[in-house]
């Protein structure tokens, strides 16, 4: 006999949904499961016949072949479980076929019975929706997360033995009583901070302000306790809010690296992501053993991915973010196949100026020598750093002496209708924003006029062509803030000082 039921697969943040076939054959007994199985696949056998022990019900001594179709798509992980599960029960007619066969089955399954939750229920809920099997059943604990996706069906079960009975066995019981839940997620670092915390700072306030308004990648320099890291976990706070895509996207690589915070809906504040210099590649770029995870590069989707002390960080890991700055994904490779991830953040570096951070002002107080202050900065490499377009110094604060800022609803607000002004400009050509605009396209379509200070600065050598295109871009953001159609020679000059730091190159 044939028992049927279906599951979905992740493959990065796609769903797929994969046919699960149990056949009960006559010999002896035996238990197996094929169509490309990795590791864990296969301990979801001993998991499954435990749950089912663990439910009350008979484990039928015959051979019990299951079958995940199509074999060709990898399968990794152990949210099978419960379609496994379900289909060997409908084969063994302990429950009704056609109650199994209808919609998805999503949930690990515990030893005693109990449908653990698994990671990537809103990607994985929205694929069956999207492949027209509306009715989910999914682990209790994911239930809120499964109805964020509009058109689910949801049918959230607790344990295999709740489910069984719901689908006509009499004899099944749960051995434990009290449902999965998910451990909490820890709210997001400085969420409900404001910039009206900081004081002064009125150069980088405004670089921070113009990041936003053009979504340009920022580079902060400056000694410590001037208030870098304060004025980068700012940021979001003046962004606005992710559009429908951009919701769904983030949601979805949250939900799969297991930091959503369910009870505020789809992701609409742009995420901000801060790892830490010493954290393991894997945890900033994704990847992992088996499945590969999405990184903190991922989790910045659609917001800010922010390197504090930024040259601290290992070459090797800040080589990799040229990838995702180039494209906006990430792809990681594994023996099994190689997984993508969306990865298009805005880059935010802070940086002392030097190892002991007194490299500022007339430097007296450095104690690092020449060799090892180039050394330092010469971390970030060129090529990263040559997708900066704003580089500015952040002086130390005099305290008490600098009056508090305006509020980040009020900077959002000019950030907004800037925004606004660009999308409108550029949506023909595909973009959103200034920093995705082609040096073709800025020198094109700058006025001839504004653009002399930077053929000036060229032509002296103090500025390179890469310089000159980030100049450009930077004055359309400038004239985007003061609401003009189009940059001034004024809005390229100021561009032009909004990268102090740094060579021309
Ligand atoms: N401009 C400012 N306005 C108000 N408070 C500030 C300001 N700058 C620094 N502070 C205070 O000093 C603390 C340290 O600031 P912050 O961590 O942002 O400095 P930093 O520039 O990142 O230093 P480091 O280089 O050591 O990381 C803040 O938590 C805040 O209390
Ligand atoms: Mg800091
Ligand atoms: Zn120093």
């Amino acid at each position: 006999m044939i028992g049927r039921s279906r599951a979905i697969v992740l493959a990065g943040l796609h769903g797929h949904v994969v046919d699960v076939e149990a056949h009960i054959g006559s010999s002896l007994p035996a238990f197996t499961i094929v169509g490309l199985p990795d590791a864990s696949l296969t301990e979801a056998r001993d998991r499954v016949r435990a749950a089912v022990a663990s439910s009350g019900l008979s484990w039928p001594q015959r051979r019990i072949t299951v079958n995940l179709s199509p074999a060709s798509l990898p399968k990794r992980g152990s949210a099978t479980d419960l379609a496994i599960a379900v289909a060997v029960l409908a084969a063994a007619g302990m429950i009704d076929p056609a109650r199994a066969g209808a919609g998805a089955h999503l949930g690990e399954l515990g030893l005693d019975g109990r449908v653990r939750p698994i990671a990537g229920v809103l990607p994985a809920v929205a694929a069956a929706v999207g492949a027209g099997m509306p009715s989910v059943t999914v682990p209790w604990a994911n239930a809120d997360e499964a109805r964020l996706v509009p058109g689910a069906e949801v049918h959230p079960v607790a344990s295999l033995a709740e489910l069984a009975r719901a689908y006509g066995s009499a004899d099944a019981v749960a051995s434990a009583s009290e449902p999965v839940t998910s451990p909490p997620v820890p709210a997001m670092a400085e969420s409900q901070a404001d910039l009206s915390e900081v004081r002064g700072q009125g150069e980088a306030r405004w670089a921070l302000e113009v990041a936003a308004a053009g979504g340009h990648h920022l580079l902060m320099t400056g000694p410590p306790g001037a208030g870098k890291t304060m004025l980068a976990c700012r940021l979001p706070s003046v962004l606005p809010p992710l559009a429908d895509a951009d919701a769904v996207a983030a949601t979805s690589i949250h939900s799969l690296s297991g930091s959503l915070d369910v009870s505020g809906g789809l992701m609409r504040r742009a995420p901000f992501e801060a790892p830490h210099h010493s954290a393991s590649a894997a945890a900033i770029v994704g990847g992992g053993s088996g499945l590969a995870r999405p990184g903190a590069i991922s989790r910045a989707h659609a917001g800010v991915l922010f390197l504090d002390e930024a040259p601290e960080f290992p070459a090797r890991v800040l080589q990799t973010l040229r990838q995702p700055l180039e494209s906006g994904e990430i792809v990681l490779h594994r023996a099994s196949g190689a997984t993508r991830y969306p990865a298009r953040f805005q880059l935010v570096l802070a940086a002392n100026p030097c190892p002991c951070g007194h490299f500022y002002g007339n430097g007296t107080r450095c104690t690092c020598s020449a060799i090892v202050r180039r050394r330092y900065f010469g971390r970030l490499s060129g090529p990263l750093l040559d997708r900066v377009d704003i580089q500015v110094d952040v002086h130390p604060v005099r305290r008490g002496a600098d009056e508090p800022g305006e509020s980040s609803a009020e900077v959002a607000a000019r950030v907004a209708r800037a925004r606004e002004r660009a999308g409108a400009r550029l949506s023909s050509h595909g973009w959103s924003l200034n920093s995705q605009a082609s040096g073709a396209w800025l020198r094109r379509h700058t006025p001839p006029r504004a653009v002399t200070p930077v053929w000036r600065a060229l032509d002296t050598g103090v500025l390179s062509a890469r310089g000159a295109d980030r100049a450009l871009r930077l004055a359309w953001t400038l004239a985007d803030l003061r609401e003009a159609d189009e940059p001034g020679e004024d809005d390229v000059a100021q561009a032009m000082t909004l990268r102090s730091r740094g060579s021309a190159a």
